[in-house]
């Protein structure tokens, strides 16, 4: 039986389809009943709990044998990972398939990915079996986190310079991850995941503009103003200070500015094109109508 957490976001949603085809057993953890509502009207078997509270996870890691890992990178995120490894391995789990950053190091400028590289550390020395996947940035920021600003001002704004970033749609990272967790040959491996080109911000304005049929601009923001609009929109400050050093990393192209082909390897399929993704969601990038914005 193989347990999934994260199945309400990009990933683990994308992950819940590709496991419903397939012959595996599994269930999804959802921490509040409208999660659970919802994963259980796409016919996912759900179980209630929260990663934070190892106590509520009993049910859920019942005669479970894979542990698939995904939940949201904060400073005490070791210590929460590590009461629930040890309460995975006490209920019998053998293996654990984690997603984790290109970049994931303890010793790594950003925090985001110090935290990832912690987490990933502690999970080798668990003594289970274990997979971290490493994806690059997900093509899916740019609909839920710029879509907007995109929509509104026809401008896509990042401190990236000319940073370039093999971006990754996030179902094939979900088709990989359905790969590894059901399949044999993964074990005590680190996978790095990318999309099949390496694109700057500005390339990507580029593409927006060529398929939403508008001029698209991009704009290098300075750091201060991006952390501002970070923190502004809502985003904790550590994890604003993370998202900055990130860009820093981009920007020396000192994660992966690559294209690997580890997704067609695992998942055997060629990954998504951005160009393909941008096609399909393009409604995220259009100005809204006025009787949508008065409906919302
Ligand atoms: N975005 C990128 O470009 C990028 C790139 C590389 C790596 N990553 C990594 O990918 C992961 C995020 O993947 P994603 O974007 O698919 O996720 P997401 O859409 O941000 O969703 C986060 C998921 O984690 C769940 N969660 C958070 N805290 C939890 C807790 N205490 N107990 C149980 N579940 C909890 C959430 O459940 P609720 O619905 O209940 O909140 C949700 O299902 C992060 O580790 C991130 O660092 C992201």
């Amino acid at each position: 039986m193989i347990l999934v957490t994260g199945g309400t976001g990009k990933i683990g949603s994308e992950l819940v389809n590709s496991l419903g085809k397939g012959k595996t057993a599994f269930t999804v953890l959802a921490r509040s009943r409208e999660a659970a509502a919802k994963l259980e009207g796409r016919g996912a078997k759900v179980v209630l709990g929260d990663l934070d509270k190892p106590a509520s996870l009993n049910d859920a890691l019942a005669e479970v044998e894979t542990l698939f890992l995904l939940t949201t990178p904060r400073p005490d995120l070791p210590a929460v990972e590590q009461k629930l490894l040890a309460a995975a391995k006490a209920k019998g789990v053998r293996k654990v398939v984690r997603i984790s950053a290109v970049g994931a190091n303890p010793w790594a400028s950003s925090a985001l990915l110090r935290c990832h590289g912690d987490c990933e550390a502690q999970l080798a020395r668990s003594g289970l079996e274990w997979t971290v996947l490493r994806p690059t940035v997900f093509m899916q920021n740019l609909s839920f986190f710029f879509g907007p600003v995109i929509a509104r001002e026809s401008t896509l704004y990042a401190p990236a310079g000319e940073a370039r970033l093999p971006w990754i749609d996030a179902r094939d990272i979900a088709d990989v991850a359905a790969q590894v967790l059901t399949t044999e040959g993964h074990g005590n491996l680190i996978y790095e995941l990318t999309g099949p080109e390496a694109l700057t911000y500005e390339q990507v304005a580029d593409l927006l503009s060529g398929h939403l049929g508008r001029r698209i601009s991009y704009v290098n923001v300075p750091d201060g103003a991006a952390r501002q609009a970070m923190i502004g929109a809502g985003m904790q400050p550590w994890l604003a200070e993370g998202m900055i050093t990130l860009y820093h990393l981009f920007r020396a192209n000192g994660t992966t500015a690559l294209a690997l082909d580890t997704v067609e390897r695992i998942a055997g399929h060629a990954p998504r094109t951005l160009a393909d993704f941008l096609r399909e969601n393009e409604a995220a990038f259009r100005p809204l109508k006025t009787v949508e914005v008065l409906r919302n």
